[in-house]
C-alpha cells in the first residue's frame, strides 16, 4: 500500500525515506505518516463520489489523528473537516482552515465549545440533544447570527463492530432517539427556531465496519424522518451517513473497499429517497480511520527481551500502550516487521510488550517476527489512526514526535515531547 517498501540492505523505506534512519534522526517512538497514501485516499472517496455524479461532502474526522499539518493536508484535498472539541477547533483555526468547512460534533459540547464554535462562524453543528438544542440556540440568538444545524439521530442500528465502538443502537449516549420519538420533537422545535437553520440529519452507526448493510438499514431508516422533517415545513438537504469504514489491521480483516461501499451508500440513497418521490439529498460522510489508520507507521526501538520457555516469549518497545492503547482498549491486532531487517522471514512468535508498568501494556499478542535483537526497529502498521490521537503520558512518558515522508523527505509535524514538557504543568508544593 502507498509508498511502502523494502530497500537497499533490506531496510524498510516509506515514501521514499529509510525508516532506520528515520528511527535515527528523529528518535523512536516515531509515528511516520506517508503523506502521498493520505492524499491518495482522500482522491478515492471524492472520486468514488464523482463517479455517480451524486451531490456530496467528505469531511475528515480529526478525531482519529489531528493536527495542524493534517488539518491543512485534509484542507489542500477538498474535504471538510469534523471536530469534536473546542482543542481540534482550535487547532483547525490555528492550522488557517475556512470555519466554514468546519462541523463541531459531541455529545456533550460544553457552553465554551459552543460559544467558540458560534463566533468563529463554524460551517455546521451537529445538534446532538435537547439540552444543547436550547444552548445554540441561546448563543446564536445573543450573537445575532443564524448557525447551520444537523441532528444527530441514533437509528437504532447495529454495527457488528467493537461494543465500544458502536453507536447506532439505541442504548448509545449519542443522539436523539428515533424509536421514541425524540428526533421528531427536537425536529418541531427546531422548526421554530429563529436562529438555528436545520439544513439535514445525521447518523453514525459506528467504526471499524465491513459491510455496507449497516448504512444501508441506517439510510433506510433515515429517510422516513427526513420525509416528516419535510412535513413539518424544514427545508432540509442532507443526509450526513457518518464514518466507520473499515481497514485492513491483519489479515483477519477483510473490508470492503472505500469504493463498493460508496457507491452501495449512494445507490440506496437514490432508491429510498425516490421511491418515496423525493428529492436525493446532499450526502455527507466523515471517515477518520480510513484516511489516517493505513498511512501511519510507528518505529520503536527493541530494548530488553523475556523468554519464557514452553509459556511466551516477550520483547519489549520503548513505547506502549502510551502512543497505542488499542490493545489494551479494543484487543485490537496489528502487523509488524523489523525495519533495519524487512526482508527477513519471521522465524517465532513474539509479544510486543510496552515499558509501561503493567501486564496489559502490550502493542502485539503474537507478532510473527524474526529472532529480533536489542537495538533492532519494530515497524507496527496502519497506526495512524486513534494511536496518536488517544496517546497518554502514562508513566510520565513524553509523547512521541510525528513526522510525514514523501518523495524522500521527512518534515517534522509534531515535535517529540520532552521530560520538561512533561513537567510543564505542574507546580509546586509552596513557594
Ligand atoms: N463521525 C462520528 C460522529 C464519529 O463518532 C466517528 C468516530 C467518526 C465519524 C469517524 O469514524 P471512523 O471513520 O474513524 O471509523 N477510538 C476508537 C474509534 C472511535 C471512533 C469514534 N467515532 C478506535 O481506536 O478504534
Amino acid at each position: 500500500t502507498g509508498t511502502m517498501e523494502i530497500g537497499p540492505e533490506g531496510h524498510l523505506y516509506i515514501g521514499g525515506c529509510d525508516t532506520t534512519r528515520l528511527a535515527a534522526t528523529y528518535g523512536t517512538p516515531l509515528f511516520v505518516y506517508d503523506e502521498l497514501l493520505l492524499r491518495q485516499t482522500i482522491r478515492r472517496f471524492h472520486n468514488a463520489f464523482q463517479s455517480t455524479g451524486a451531490p456530496y461532502r467528505v469531511a475528515y474526522a480529526g478525531k482519529a489523528f489531528c493536527s495542524i499539518a493534517m488539518c491543512q493536508l485534509v484542507a489542500e484535498e477538498g474535504c471538510n473537516l469534523d471536530v469534536v472539541s473546542g482543542g481540534e477547533l482550535y487547532t483547525a483555526l490555528t492550522a488557517g482552515l475556512d470555519p466554514a468547512l468546519i462541523h463541531l460534533h459531541g455529545n456533550n459540547k460544553t457552553a465554551e465549545e459552543l460559544e467558540y464554535a458560534v463566533t468563529s462562524g463554524i460551517g455546521a453543528v451537529i445538534v446532538d440533544n435537547f439540552i444543547e438544542l436550547e444552548m445554540l440556540q441561546e448563543v446564536a440568538a445573543r450573537h445575532q447570527r443564524t448557525v447551520d444545524i444537523l441532528l444527530r439521530v441514533a437509528p437504532g442500528v447495529e454495527a457488528h463492530t467493537h461494543e465500544y465502538i458502536s453507536t447506532g443502537q439505541q442504548d448509545s449516549k449519542f443522539g436523539f432517539d428515533m424509536e421514541l420519538g425524540q428526533a421528531e420533537e427536537a425536529l418541531r422545535r427546531v422548526q421554530s427556531s429563529a436562529s438555528l437553520h436545520c439544513i439535514g440529519l445525521h447518523a453514525h452507526i459506528g467504526s471499524q465496519i465491513f459491510d455496507t448493510q449497516g448504512f444501508t438499514a441506517a439510510i433506510t431508516r433515515m429517510v422516513g424522518l427526513y420525509e416528516r422533517a419535510l412535513a413539518l415545513g424544514l427545508s432540509l438537504s442532507v443526509l450526513n451517513i457518518g464514518g466507520g469504514y473499515g481497514i485492513r489491521y491483519t489479515d483477519e480483516d477483510d473490508p470492503e473497499p472505500i469504493e463498493r461501499q460508496i457507491h452501495e451508500i449512494v445507490g440506496t440513497m437514490r432508491d429510498v429517497f425516490t421511491t418515496r418521490g423525493l428529492a436525493v439529498p446532499e450526502i455527507w460522510v466523515e471517515p477518520g480511520r480510513s484516511i489516517a489508520g493505513p498511512a501511519g507507521t510507528t518505529l520503536y526501538r527493541i530494548g530488553t527481551q523475556k523468554r519464557i520457555p514452553g509459556v511466551r516469549n516477550y520483547v519489549a518497545i520503548d513505547g506502549g500502550m502510551t502512543d497505542n492503547p488499542r490493545y489494551a482498549l479494543y484487543g485490537a491486532k496489528y502487523e509488524a516487521l523489523l525495519a533495519n531487517r524487512a526482508a527477513e522471514e519471521p522465524s517465532g512468535v513474539w509479544t510486543v510488550a510496552g515499558k509501561c508498568c503493567e501486564s496489559g501494556d502490550v502493542v502485539i499478542r503474537d507478532a510473527m517476527l524474526p529472532e529480533a535483537a536489542y537495538g533492532d526497529i519494530l515497524a507496527v502498521l496502519s497506526t495512524g489512526a486513534y494511536n496518536y490521537s488517544m496517546a497518554s503520558h502514562y508513566n510520565r512518558l513524553p509523547k512521541p514526535a510525528v513526522v510525514f515522508v514523501r518523495d524522500g523527505e521527512a518534515r517534522v509535524v509534531v515535535a517529540r515531547e520532552t521530560w520538561a514538557d512533561v513537567v510543564r504543568m505542574d507546580r509546586p508544593l509552596r513557594g
